[in-house]
């Protein structure tokens, strides 16, 4: 085994994940922005009644929040310590 190519290889800086979508209901972030910018005020039980997105698992409920107060359509992975 090559140990040198190795050590490099853990050097190489990667991707930060990001997530830019529902899962549960396939639905980009970015499309939620695009309807929303058409709105007035727009909130999480908003997003759930159009789309769907949050009433699911849920796990996207913690991104949608931060699509809404950033405006991007890619957030940061959240992960979370316990
Ligand atoms: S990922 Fe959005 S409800 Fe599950």
């Amino acid at each position: 085994m090559d140990h040198n190519s190795d050590s490099l290889a853990d050097l190489t800086p990667r991707p930060k994940p990001h997530v830019d979508r529902c899962i549960c209901h396939e639905v980009p972030f970015q499309d939620i922005l695009d309807w929303a910018a058409d709105r007035g005020e727009t909130t999480l039980a908003d997003i759930e009644d159009q789309w769907g997105c949050g009433g699911s698992c849920g796990m996207c409920r913690p991104y949608l929040k931060q699509v809404l107060e950033t405006g991007e359509s890619r957030i940061p992975l959240m992960i979370e310590a316990s």
